[in-house]
């Protein structure tokens, strides 16, 4: 064999040794408990045969607890390159089968490396987790491998999308990382997060908990709002993964990708003529409209469990993405409270740092009363949404299908904050507040009986609860017949197409956080 041969077949054996990761046995464990390893996830993320992997060959440089008799190829995390749909993607996998897939120095350089050359390159980050936390070996210089991702994070942010799926373990101060990404993805009863775990919390406060409750995916998927999405397993969450990037742009210089438009864009809708119950008290499914109205019927919702008062997420019309957030009636009335007023928020400014259109369905009582709303903040987590529409400097386009109250009418994305188009169905109340309330205030001793109150009630709601003295104000741009929803607001993102708005310079505003 000649030399160069022979050379070969040493890279070949490295390849095999680094692909093997922490040996068969672990691999195995890691199947039997559901999982699957780093470099059969990224395979089934990444279009066929795009992966190209760095720094296969790392290894750390610990040498405390005997870490130098010890050391694996490419040391507990995968990373590289590929293509989803073939756009370019930079990816990383921790690789649990490698000392648990913890965090050493060399392990953290390796992720800073794809971090900068996405930043670089203006590429999407996608982050599979799935680690023991700190290499425990390797003390402080662990931390400073996540400090490092965390001020990667926080200078990406806004400028590449960044995409986290937790996979298995991700505790303590890891956590932060995946916190700090657009969105995260958390498989249902294989992945966990939290800050301190089920151990430390018994000793501190005695509460007697399961990793699976305190930081399951239905967890942070339904009651914290940390997770964004939730998949029955690794390859569901790797689909998941494929279509989110489907709707994002590269970097906050491009436009979202467009697809081929199947569907008919002047397809009218009969149904939507009807679906907005006579009885104002009654509640309707708004996704019902939202279906209807998008190409194909495609709604990628996001965090749908958290909140579902109100409804966030990504679809198309005529092809071009959209984000949609939209007040859903048939869940506490679509009232905004704490909770859907930083969801919505959240997800405003990322569609406003990405590109991507602004379309509000609205139909809003109000603000939900109470003293735990208020105790907890409603003024300043309200604020955020309000905050999040105006200073959002992508088309917005607003839709008032039923009820726009009070300072929920002018948060929802209102012409007053900077909305582009402003319709509203026939069916729209739009005032200070509804009938009953009104009439209780501005007749309060002048009410002679029950059927007067009802009289002037209705008067009351004749008269103010309509769209029609807002479009005198020019506040409503178009009242539409809801069959001609989609034709309307496909025009309307046509007519926003070019739009080019910059807020004043700054350092940054300052959000009420
Ligand atoms: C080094 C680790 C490790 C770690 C796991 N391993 N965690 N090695 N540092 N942090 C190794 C184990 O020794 C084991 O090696 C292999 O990974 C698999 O671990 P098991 O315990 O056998 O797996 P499992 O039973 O599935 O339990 C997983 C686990 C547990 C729950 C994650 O390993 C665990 O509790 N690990 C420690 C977690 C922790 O305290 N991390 C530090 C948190 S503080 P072998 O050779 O036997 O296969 C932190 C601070 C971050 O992360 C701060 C950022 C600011």
């Amino acid at each position: 064999m000649s030399d160069q041969l022979k050379k070969n077949k040493i890279l070949e054996e490295k390849h095999l040794s680094a692909e093997l990761g922490g040996g068969k046995q672990r691999i195995e464990r890691q199947h039997a408990a559901g999982r699957k390893t780093a470099r059969e996830r990224i395979q089934d993320l990444l279009d066929p045969n795009t992966f190209v992997e760095i720094d296969k060959f790392v290894t750390h440089t610990a040498t405390d607890f005997d870490m130098d008799k010890n050391k694996i190829l490419g040391d507990g995390v995968v990373a590289g390159y590929g293509r989803i749909d073939g756009r370019i993607i930079y990816v990383f996998a921790q690789d649990f089968t490698v000392f648990g897939g913890s965090l050493s120095r060399a392990n953290a350089n390796k992720i800073t490396k794809i971090m900068d050359l996405a930043m670089k390159m203006g590429a999407p980050v996608i982050g599979l987790n799935d680690s023991g936390g700190a290499r425990i070996q390797e003390g402080v210089e662990s931390l400073a491998g996540y400090a490092d991702i965390f001020y990667r994070n926080v200078r990406s942010s806004g400028v590449i999308p960044q995409i986290s799926a937790i996979l298995g373990p991700c505790a303590g101060g890891a956590v932060y990382s995946p916190a700090i990404t657009d969105f995260i993805l958390m498989v249902k009863e294989t992945s966990y997060m939290f800050v301190t775990g089920p151990d430390v919390i018994k000793t501190v406060t005695n509460e007697e908990v399961t990793k699976e409750e305190l930081g399951g995916a239905m967890t942070h998927n339904k009651k914290s709002g940390v997770a964004h999405f939730t998949a029955d397993d690794d390859a569901q969450a790797m689909m998941m993964l494929r279509e989110l990037i489907s709707f994002l742009p590269s970097n906050n210089m491009e436009d979202p990708p467009r697809k081929v438009c199947t569907d008919e864009v002047n397809r009218k809708i009969p149904k939507l003529d009807t679906i907005v119950p006579d009885d104002p008290n009654k509640p309707y499914d708004m996704k019902e409209i939202i279906l209807a109205v998008i190409d194909d019927g495609h709604f990628l919702e996001v965090q749908p469990h958290y909140a579902p008062n109100i409804l966030i997420g990504f679809a198309r019309i005529c092809g071009r993405p959209i984000g949609i957030v939209a007040n859903q009636p048939a869940v506490l009335a679509g009232v905004l409270d704490i909770n859907s007023s930083t969801k919505a928020a959240r997800f405003v400014r990322f569609c406003d740092a990405f590109n991507i259109p602004l379309i509000t369905f609205e139909d809003v009582p109000g603000f939900l009363p109470g003293t735990a709303q208020e105790f907890g903040g409603i003024i300043k987590h309200g604020a955020k949404l309000l905050y999040a529409f105006a200073e959002a400097t992508v088309p917005k386009i607003t839709l008032i299908t039923r009820k726009a109250y009070g300072g929920a009418y002018d948060v929802m994305s209102s012409k007053h904050i900077g909305a582009d188009y402003n319709f509203a169905y026939p069916t729209a109340e739009i005032a200070v507040m509804g009938p009953a309330g009104a009439v209780n205030i501005i007749y309060r001793n002048k009410i002679e009986s029950d059927e007067h109150r009802d009289k002037i009630v209705q008067e009351y709601r004749d008269n103010f609860a309509s769209p029609y003295k807002a479009a005198e104000l020019g506040y409503i741009d178009e009242i539409i017949y809801p069959h001609n929803t989609r034709i309307k607001l496909a025009q309307a993102l046509e007519m926003t197409e070019n739009k080019s708005d910059i807020n004043p310079p700054k350092k940054h505003g300052n959000i009420p956080l």
